[in-house]
């Protein structure tokens, strides 16, 4: 009797994708997240093999004349490849003088951040600001791909506002500048995190490009929301963002589900250890007591919603050593 074979499932999100002179083993992409992607958090991350790893947005001035927080939160470690750096400015004087040094640190790949929507970093044109000066976004683009060999991507939001969309212009105008891809949140400034992401806007994008590769970005929370951004947009990649944060094992969730795999059920002890290995790193990174502010922030992305998460928050926020950090991780009952 003859077998019957069938053909394994297998997501093009598994599929490499070539950014110039990289190639990126898959097209699930860890977001820059400012004030969390720090070197702890991309060394967890990495254990779970995305395509691509941004670290958090750095401006150019600082960038420029050598300020050394600024070069810190650069800092990465060799099983981090391939990993992009993000600028933020608008200025095109100093966009290749910052590009060239993203890339003489060994990045893959440099990002103009278009997209932060704080006050205190638009107000001189930089972040979302640029979205209102496409112009501009085109001369910092050209003159970061003048500067550099590695590939330049920039992110953007669909828009200022909702009366002023133009995520498709600047599509065009980036490809223009030689930008090999462009990240596209779905949401405007004016909706800041609020509300869903529109993935219309991604898509308005993916038919405006011809060359130029877009990324999808905005509410990928599992395997399931990064497909169906995949398929009903067409983008090329999708983008990992708050989904990313207390669960670096995003990526390898996203992975059994393009393979149509069951998803994997995170029981208590697995989320337990995540925390503790994130945390160690935080030790092995930091001195003492930054790690232990650290984990003010990063304990609450990891318990999320069990009883009692509340009390294990204050405690954890509270806690004076690490051995009475690791103690609360590991011993901590939520049960009620
Ligand atoms: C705490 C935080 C920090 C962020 N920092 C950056 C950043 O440095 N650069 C950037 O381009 N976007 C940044 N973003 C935006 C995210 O990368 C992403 O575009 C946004 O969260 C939408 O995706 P999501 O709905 O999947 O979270 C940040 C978002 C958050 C919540």
């Amino acid at each position: 009797m003859g077998g019957v074979w069938t053909v394994p499932v297998k997501h093009r999100i598994l599929d490499p994708l070539a950014l110039g002179k990289t190639t990126l083993p898959n097209r699930i992409i860890y977001s820059p997240l400012a004030g969390c992607s720090d070197l702890p958090f991309r060394s967890v991350s990495a254990r779970y093999e995305p395509g691509l790893i941004y670290c958090e947005m750095v401006k150019m001035e600082p960038l420029v004349r050598g300020d050394a927080t600024t070069f810190h939160l650069l800092d990465y470690e060799a099983g981090m490849h391939p990993i992009g750096g993000q600028l933020c400015g608008s200025k095109p004087e100093l966009a290749g003088a910052s590009a060239r040094i993203i890339e003489d640190l060994g990045f893959d790949v440099v990002d103009l951040n278009c997209g932060c929507p704080v006050d205190k970093v638009t107000k001189d044109g930089s972040g979302s600001g640029m979205l209102r000066n496409p112009e501009r976004i085109g001369e910092v683009i050209s003159n970061m791909v003048a500067a550099v060999k590695i590939p330049v991507t920039v992110k953007i939001r669909a828009g200022w506002d909702d009366d002023s969309i133009n995520g498709a212009e600047i599509t065009r105008v980036a490809e223009e500048a030689g930008a090999v891809a462009i990240a596209v949140h779905g949401r405007t400034r004016s909706q800041a995190y609020k509300g869903p992401a529109n993935w219309d806007h991604i898509k308005a994008c993916v038919d405006a490009a011809t060359t130029i590769k877009v990324f999808g970005n905005g509410d990928v929370f599992d395997g399931e929301s990064a497909l169906r951004m995949m398929d009903e947009t067409g983008c090329d990649a999708i983008l990992a963002s708050r989904g990313t944060m207390g669960a670096p094992w995003i990526a390898e969730d996203i992975q059994r589900a393009a393979r149509g795999e069951q998803p994997k059920l995170r029981r208590l002890e697995e989320i337990r250890q995540g925390l503790l290995d994130h945390f160690m790193e935080q030790v092995r990174y930091e001195p003492t007591r930054r790690a232990l502010i650290s984990m003010r922030r990063v304990g609450c992305w990891y318990i999320k919603s069990t009883a009692h998460t509340r009390e294990f928050r204050h405690k954890i926020s509270r806690a004076q050593s690490v051995d009475e950090v690791k103690d609360l991780i590991c011993n901590f009952s939520f049960d009620a």
